[in-house]
């Protein structure tokens, strides 16, 4: 099992995504890891210290001053006795101290006097996550080697919508797994070029045409890539997602532009096209704003777009040692994506079946098939993070293999 052995210090913070945190503590023991838990005072409003303490099987740490829980395990012994120590949810006001050094109660105290590694699963209101301290106390946070998972964006239990919801139980679960996995600098002295977001088409200064996407997954490989040692090239159109560590972004909008920004970053060793291009644009765009007439809606007439990973397979010089394309499908997703290899040159497709209620576009969680000429290889449910660190070890391997 993943985390044998692995001992995880869980600080519970006070919101609503505190009962994630139960399922959390299962999902860890699951994975062989044993969990100790500190629940903050406020923690303690959303869920029991008897619910923590039945799935950790340990006794749960709540007070500072407590003589008893002194006496059995001090503060400084139980921040070090860890491993990791994952805090979820971790509220605005949690962030807030850790960035400043405060420590002012248990949780708070630990924090700062740990000589382990620390994973944050943030939960909060939107607007609070928006604003500008929060904001800074995360780039702060960030500069200090802090690792992060989440927030997801969705429906609040405050009715509100957009980045804030606590990552899910199993991801943040991965993100432990991530945390502890030795850092195999496969790629080092590679340079991997990935696409990632949706593109934006004008139709005028105020409209456009654009999609679903999120850039999580073409993120997460980007983020990957740059873990296991590569030089990295993020191309993204319009996302409202953080720009991963250690990685170039270059923000774009059109497919247009997204060709362009790819062709000027070449050469690469390895080529990620994970980005969903609009495959047509509008094709004179208005300077003026459209405005209602009389005459009733305008007739949008559309030109397609250059297909960039097709443009880049096909290159004769400069061309990727590897290229990878991804396939969104609705239907027939082996055969449409087998049907993609061919035309656009590429070497693997990873193909998605994104109908229905899949909850694959703009989710976290993703169910590929890596289709190469002669195999297929379907993946089983994973994270995003997950799907992206297979696929560099993947890629690692089969670069290894062409260079030979
Ligand atoms: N792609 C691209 N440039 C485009 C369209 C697609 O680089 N203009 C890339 C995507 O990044 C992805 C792959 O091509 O890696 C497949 O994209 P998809 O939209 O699934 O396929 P299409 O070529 O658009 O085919 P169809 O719409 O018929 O499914």
């Amino acid at each position: 099992m993943a985390l044998n052995g692995k001992r995880v210090l869980l600080i519970i913070g006070g919101g609503i995504a505190a009962y994630k945190s139960l399922e959390l503590i299962r999902e860890i023991t699951k994975r062989g890891g044993s969990v100790r838990a500190i629940l903050t005072k406020a923690g303690a409003e959303f869920v029991t210290s008897l619910s923590v303490a039945s799935l950790s099987g340990e006794k749960v740490f709540t007070d500072l001053f407590s003589l008893t829980d002194e006496a059995e395990m001090g503060h400084i012994e139980l921040s070090r006795s860890a491993d990791l120590v994952v805090v979820a949810p971790a509220t605005a006001d949690i962030l807030a101290k850790m960035a400043q050094g405060l420590a002012n109660d248990l949780a708070s105290t630990a924090l700062l006097a740990t000589d382990k590694r620390v994973l944050v699963a943030p939960a909060m209101n939107v607007r609070m996550w928006q604003h500008a301290a929060t904001q800074r106390n995360l780039a702060t946070l960030k500069a200090d080697g802090i690792l992060f998972v989440g927030p997801d964006d969705g429906a609040m239990a405050c009715g509100e919508f957009g980045p804030g919801r606590m990552a899910e139980p199993v991801a943040i679960a991965d993100a432990i797994e991530a945390a502890f996995a030795p850092v195999s600098r496969v790629l080092e002295g590679r340079h991997v070029l990935v696409t990632s977001g949706p593109t934006h088409e004008p139709i005028d200064p105020v409209r456009y045409i654009a999609n679903r996407s999120s850039g999580k997954q073409g993120h997460a490989i980007a983020a990957a890539a740059a873990r296991a040692g590569a030089k990295v090239t993020l191309v993204s159109g319009p996302v409202s997602i953080p720009h991963p560590v250690g990685v170039t972004v270059i923000s774009v909008e059109t497919a247009d532009e997204m060709l362009r920004a790819v062709q000027h970053a070449l050469p690469a060793d390895i080529a990620v096209f994970c980005a969903a291009v609009a495959d047509w644009r509008v094709a004179a765009q208005s300077g003026d704003k459209l405005k209602k007439s009389e005459a009733g809606p305008p007739a949008l007439s559309l030109t397609p777009n250059p297909d960039i990973l097709s443009t880049i397979g096909h290159l004769s010089a400069n061309r990727p040692s590897l290229i990878v394309g991804f396939a969104a499908e609705t239907s027939n997703v082996i055969d449409y994506a087998r049907g993609k290899l061919d035309k656009k040159a590429c070497d693997l497709i990873v193909a998605n079946d994104v109908g229905g209620d899949s909850g694959i576009m703009g989710g976290d969680m993703n169910t590929v098939h890596i289709v190469s000429k002669d195999a297929v290889d379907s993946w089983p449910k994973l994270s995003k993070t997950e799907v992206a660190e297979r696929l560099i070890a993947l890629l690692a391997t089969k670069f290894a293999k062409a260079s030979r």
